[in-house]
């Protein structure tokens, strides 16, 4: 799958629209440029300022990094706020068409009394006001665009080089399914080995190999190890994945490390840790507790 595409799909999923024109289309493009700059200015360590909060409180003349952050922001809105502004006109001239997420926001928004809500934050009854709902749905175009793209075509090369698994794979495709239509979410449950593939190659070669900075709220304690109230910390991904003790020979493509003939392949989604393959409190953990 093409990144455009991808993009295009998250673009239904947030605003109720597709990218009708894939190529050269300068505002996916400029959405590539903000995602390559959020990659970049979020790297742990480019701007000491995110390591040293203290240095937040200079002022402007010695903190050259916020005049850059102002540009940035200004040139991020200028794409970000304008999507909005176009959504919130064409509902208002009545076009009830779009069920997607910003629709589905704001309706909710103005049957809690909040019609219009400019400005930053949050309304004091906790409803997002337009700048933090424009973010929230940027932040699901840049998270859903070369991640899902990445992911689609490792899976394909994935496929190209396990002739076995790819066998297995459009066997049971065809029974389910068949011939005549594509999948839809309805066959999940009766695809355990396609899911059991796509976790295998999210595992093998993850679009990404660290996550983003979190902060801990509280002192944490993990095995011998003290996580101080307010420290960074960021999950290692390709460390996950790799581990041995639960994936044995973890640089294998094998996808029935995931596979449990006649039962649905679970996804470790949501915020429920009893779900997950890879965390050490889950059940499904082969680390001792
Ligand atoms: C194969 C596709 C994807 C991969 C590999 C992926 C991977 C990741 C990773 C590694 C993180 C950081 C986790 C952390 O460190 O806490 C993350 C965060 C996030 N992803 Fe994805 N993602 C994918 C698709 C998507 C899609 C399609 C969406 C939206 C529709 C999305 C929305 C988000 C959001 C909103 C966050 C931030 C969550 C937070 O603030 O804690 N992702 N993703």
């Amino acid at each position: 799958m093409s990144i455009e595409k991808a993009t295009s799909n998250v673009m239904m999923v947030t605003y109720g629209k597709r990218a009708h024109k894939i190529h050269n289309n300068p505002r996916l493009h400029k959405i590539y440029d903000v995602v390559s700059n959020f990659v970049h200015v979020s790297q742990p360590g480019n701007f000491l300022a995110d390591a040293f909060p203290i240095l937040r409180t200079l002022p402007d003349c010695f903190a050259s990094w916020r005049a850059r952050a102002r540009e940035m922001h200004a040139w991020e809105m200028e794409l970000w706020g304008g999507f909005l502004d176009e959504h919130k006109k064409s509902v208002m001239k009545g076009d009830t068409s779009r069920d997607c997420f910003v629709s589905a926001y704001l309706r909710s928004r103005e049957e809690g009394g909040h019609g219009e809500a400019p400005g930053l934050g949050i309304t004091e009854d906790g409803w997002m006001r337009d700048k933090m709902l424009t973010y929230t749905a940027a932040t699901i175009l840049e998270a859903g665009s070369d991640t899902v793209s990445s992911a689609a075509q490792s899976f394909v090369l994935m496929m190209l080089n396990h002739p076995a698994v790819l066998a297995k794979a459009r066997e049971e495709i065809d029974a389910v399914v068949g011939g005549g239509r594509l999948p839809n979410f309805e066959d999940q449950d009766h695809l355990p080995y396609i899911v059991a593939c796509i976790k295998e190659t999210l595992r093998r070669h993850s679009p990404i190999i660290m996550g983003i900075p979190h902060r801990s709220d509280q002192d944490e304690v993990y095995k011998d190890y003290l996580i101080p109230k307010e420290s960074t910390v960021i999950g290692n991904m390709w460390a996950i994945h790799m581990d041995p003790v639960q994936y044995p020979n973890p640089a294998v493509f094998n996808p029935d490390r995931f596979y449990k003939a006649g039962s649905p392949t679970p996804w470790g989604s949501g915020p429920d840790m009893q779900d997950r393959d890879q965390c050490v409190m889950s059940p499904r953990s082969k680390h001792t507790h």
